[in-house]
């Protein structure tokens, strides 16, 4: 059924590259062209040096690229050309005017729809892969509508990949979201996307729905997932208070079939594009529809979040005699999670913000992410000198020498096998290790000699 069809995505980030080399990949017939405003990233995602780090992403890649992917700038005629039209656009939060620090900013989104209406043909299907408001495909119709009348379909299709393991998500999914108009052409279109997702997704994965339903079950879904962990960062918290231990804990709570082991990993805080910014536009949502107890509720959820970067940083202060000033700090990890080089939100932005404020030194060390981005995200002018309070390192040994501490923000694998023996003969004393992650062999560190402080554990020296 996906013989011969021609896709075009709107959106060549961290959804719409992976999730359309995978298209590619298991549907060989397709002809799908990625374009985006941004001509670099395309370039870049032409290069040997893609604009986005995932495990096994590369691979793919090279497998599709130029066979039947296509990053491309001509984006007039890849719409044009295209029979199914995925919108992958970014949606943060507001910055400015109504609804600004909660609602979802549509503006690329309704960009991308003007642009169909103004270039597209009819009978073509339009797919929301972009996580968005509920009722947004009512905008989108009515602005294809201006230019193509009621002749073409607008499905909603919300991506559940995690970054980390997008290729191996998009490989395995636990489901395919497909919502459409309960009418035969919207049928219809709902089963040509489900034709392209049956080459590789059981039929029973596929799950078919209102279009309403398909746009609020994302955001519910990231909504309970963030819950998760704002509920064992809060339980951490108990821990630490009370010498016991959340790795215990977590594997007692989560071995009870109802709630199940995964998504229970305390650490300094969550971060990424999406649990804040989706919490905030279903919070947005409660209070438009009047449903304050509810907007309330999912609030919560983003403020232990910040209690628990803010927790972190506060027990650094305590423990390290009250003072930052003029301490240096070693951080490892800066990205949002491992296997990433995406900083977006990521809790490491937070915690190195606030010890710069106590006055600390920071040297960063993180394997993927470029040092230009880690200064734009801290706000530091990248023409440091060697006397900038932030310097960042290519070398985990050299940013952790003469430190007086190290703050663990991103679980990287790596950082489990560093030589700790000769990272502490380089530290000042006491050598101190704050480990967000909780990635840390506790016993063998203090061993060596460090004082140890892990998420949701008590202190040790
Ligand atoms: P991203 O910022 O990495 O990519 C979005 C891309 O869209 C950018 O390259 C941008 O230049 C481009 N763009 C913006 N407006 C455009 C326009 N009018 N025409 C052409 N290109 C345009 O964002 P992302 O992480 O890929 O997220 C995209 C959407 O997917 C969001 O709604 C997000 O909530 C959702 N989502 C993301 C993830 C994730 O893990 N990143 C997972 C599930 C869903
Ligand atoms: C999340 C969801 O997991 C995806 O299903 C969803 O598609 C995506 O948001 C989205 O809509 O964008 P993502 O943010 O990429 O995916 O990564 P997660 O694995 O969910 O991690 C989010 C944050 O939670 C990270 O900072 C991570 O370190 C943290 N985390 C995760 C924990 O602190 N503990 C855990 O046990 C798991």
């Amino acid at each position: 059924m996906s013989s011969n069809i021609k896709i075009c995505c709107i959106g060549a980030g961290y959804i719409g590259g992976p999730t359309m080399a995978m298209i590619a990949y298991k549907c060989p017939d397709a002809r799908i062209e990625v374009i985006d405003v941004n001509a670099e990233k395309i370039a870049a995602w032409n290069s040997n040096k893609l604009p986005v780090f995932e495990p096994g992403l590369d691979q793919i890649i090279q497998k599709v690229r130029g066979k039947n992917l296509f990053f491309v700038t001509d984006q007039d005629r890849a719409i044009y050309e295209a029979d199914i039209i995925f919108i992958s656009v970014n949606t943060p939060t507001k910055t400015s005017g109504i609804g600004a620090g909660r609602a979802a900013d549509l503006k690329f989104v309704e960009k991308c729809a003007r642009h169909i209406a103004r270039v597209g043909k009819k009978g073509q299907i339009v797919v929301e892969k972009s996580t968005l408001p509920v009722r947004t495909a009512e905008s989108i119709q009515r602005i294809l509508e201006t230019s193509h009348g009621k002749n073409f379909q607008v499905l909603s299709n919300p991506e559940f990949l995690s970054e980390g393991s997008a290729i191996s998500d998009l490989k395995n999914p636990d489901r395919v979201l497909i919502g459409g108009e309960n009418t035969t052409e919207g049928a219809a279109a709902i089963e040509r996307l489900v034709s392209i997702y049956e080459n590789w997704v059981p039929r029973e994965k596929i799950i078919t729905t209102s279009i309403w339903s398909s746009e609020l079950s994302k955001l519910i879904a990231n909504a309970f997932l963030a819950q998760r962990l704002s509920a064992i960062n809060a339980s951490s918290a108990i821990c630490e208070a009370t010498g016991a231990d959340i790795t215990e804990v977590a594997h007692v709570v989560g071995t009870d079939q109802r709630i199940g082991p995964e998504f229970l990993k305390a650490s300094v805080g969550f971060g990424g594009s999406c649990f804040q910014k989706d919490i905030l536009n279903l919070i947005y949502l409660c209070e438009h529809l009047g449903l304050f107890e509810v907007a309330r509720y999912w609030e919560q959820v983003l403020l232990i979040n910040d209690y628990q970067k803010d927790r972190f940083v506060t027990r650094m202060v305590k423990k390290m005699f009250n003072t930052l000033s003029d301490k240096k700090i070693g951080i490892l990890g800066f990205a949002f999670k491992k296997d990433t080089n995406d900083t977006r939100e990521s809790p490491a932005i937070h915690v190195a913000q606030k010890l710069l404020a106590e006055g600390a030194h920071l040297n960063i060390y993180d394997p993927k992410v470029p040092a230009e981005k880690i200064y734009t995200d801290l706000k530091i002018d990248p023409t440091h000198t060697a006397e900038s309070p932030v310097q960042i390192y290519s070398s985990p040994y050299d940013a952790l020498d003469q430190t007086h501490a190290i703050a663990i923000l991103t679980e990287w694998d790596e950082f489990r096998e560093l030589n700790y023996t000769q990272i502490y003969e380089s530290m000042l004393r006491p050598a101190f290790i704050f480990d967000g992650r909780n990635i840390v062999d506790i016993p063998k560190l203090l061993e060596i000699g460090f004082e140890v402080h892990a998420v949701g554990k008590g202190s040790t020296r």
